[in-house]
């Protein structure tokens, strides 16, 4: 029998970060959990309570005095969740969750529910850091109320600064954990490495390529939150890692190889992202090169091979081990990721042509997943959502 859904009462704030909550809403819903929805009179000017209907297939609960079927829906939603998640939570209503006021369907909810609150405050920087707000938040905190801080970026009013309320799968990360939520991965140990490597000419220059580190940041995320034990072999990236993520940074291919090799021998599935420099210069000046150097100088920079990390680590690849490597061509896609599944002895290649809007430091991808059986095809969609659906072949290959 499955076991039963956890449940999530979210609260809505009227926030501009409210269209935000719908992202919220999915990404519990990827971890089967349960959400239902309250939302302040303020937040239905944001999104309407027929978005969240329509998400979450239950009615959406705005008014005290008039939810459909319940007179005292504030007790009953309140008792019916194991976790009460408010985002975006407004300064308003930080004030009065910290001062315990009930004048509303959500808050009344708030002060009525004995399961864990998860709050994520968002306004525009000087709402949010003026001392009444930092004071509010600092009483909900130290009353066992878990905060997620806000980010620091561009706001809806047109200035910098702290106060955008944190990205969406953070705030679902920090849910399904209180939850305790086990993922379809919990029990899988991955490796994946992610990024580009940088091989230096001299101290201060280095030979490298467009690689963002995002495909193989998003598998480790999407990874994560199903409940993998993952490890991130990383290059130097600018992406932020996920959450409850171990990362091991290195800057060079053979230092990417270290790394790997002292990993993988403990892993379940290795999934080879990283977009490693074939080649590096064969001798690194240990001092800044010079203009005014002779021709002889100028015209070469002799290069070296790399190791084929996925080659080395595919061909030492035991029983129960499944390999991923990703193939960016330029030309005949498949068939060449195909030569490059049995020369590195890899489980599954994922081939994507490299283009504008494809591939490197984009958002999204088009991709060929190519195996031993066959191949398939995932049409253009983002790299968050792909990696969710790599990750279900992967494991039937398992
Ligand atoms: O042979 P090619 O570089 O096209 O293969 C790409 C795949 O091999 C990717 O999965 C990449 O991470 C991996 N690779 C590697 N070490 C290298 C070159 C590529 O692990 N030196």
């Amino acid at each position: 029998m499955a076991a039963e859904k956890k449940k999530v009462l979210l609260g809505v704030t009227g926030g501009i970060a409210a269209y935000k909550a719908c992202e919220i809403v999915r990404g519990l819903q990827k971890a089967e959990v349960d959400v239902r929805v309250v939302m302040t009179e303020n937040a239905t000017k944001f999104v309407g309570p027929l978005t969240f209907e329509a998400l979450t297939g239950h009615a959406v609960g705005v008014d005290e005095f008039g939810y459909p079927g319940d007179a005292i829906p504030h007790i009953h939603l309140a008792q019916d969740c194991d976790l009460f998640l408010i985002a975006p939570c407004t300064m308003n209503c930080a004030a009065k969750l910290a001062c315990g006021l009930a004048d509303d369907l959500l808050t009344s909810a708030a002060l009525a529910t004995t399961a864990p609150l998860l709050v994520a405050p968002a306004a525009n920087t000087q709402m949010y850091t003026s001392p009444a707000s930092l004071n509010n938040m600092a009483t909900l905190s130290l009353r066992g109320v878990e905060l997620v801080e806000a980010d620091e970026g561009y706001l809806a009013c047109g200035v910098e600064g702290r106060g955008r309320m944190a990205e969406p799968q953070r705030i679902v990360e920090r849910a399904l954990a209180l939850l305790g939520v086990r993922g379809d991965m919990s029990g899988v140990s991955l490796m994946i490495t992610a990024g580009p490597t940088i091989e230096p000419i001299d101290p201060v220059r280095y030979i490298t390529n467009f690689s963002s580190g995002k495909t193989g940041y998003s598998l480790a995320r999407a990874a994560a939150r199903r409940g993998a034990d993952v490890t991130i072999v990383s290059g130097p990236v600018a992406v932020d890692p996920p959450e409850g993520v171990t990362v091991v940074s290195v800057r060079t291919a053979r230092e990417m190889r270290d790394a790997a090799a002292e990993v993988f021998p403990a892993c379940d599935l290795a999934i080879f992202a990283a977009a490693v420099a074939d080649l590096r210069p064969e001798d690194e000046s240990d001092r800044k090169l010079k203009k005014g150097l002779d021709d002889a100088a100028l015209s070469t920079i002799r290069l070296a091979e790399n190791p084929d990390i996925l080659s080395e680590l595919g061909h030492a690849k035991r029983e129960h081990q499944v390999v991923v490597g990703f193939a960016a061509e330029t030309h005949d896609v498949v068939d060449n990721a195909r030569k490059k599944l049995i020369a590195k002895n890899a489980d599954m290649i994922i081939a994507n042509e490299v283009g504008p809007e494809k591939a490197f430091g984009t958002e999204g991808n088009e991709i060929y997943m190519i195996t031993a059986a066959g191949e398939e095809h995932l049409p253009y969609m983002l790299k968050s959502e792909l990696a969710d659906i790599v990750l279900d072949r992967v494991l039937d290959l398992r």
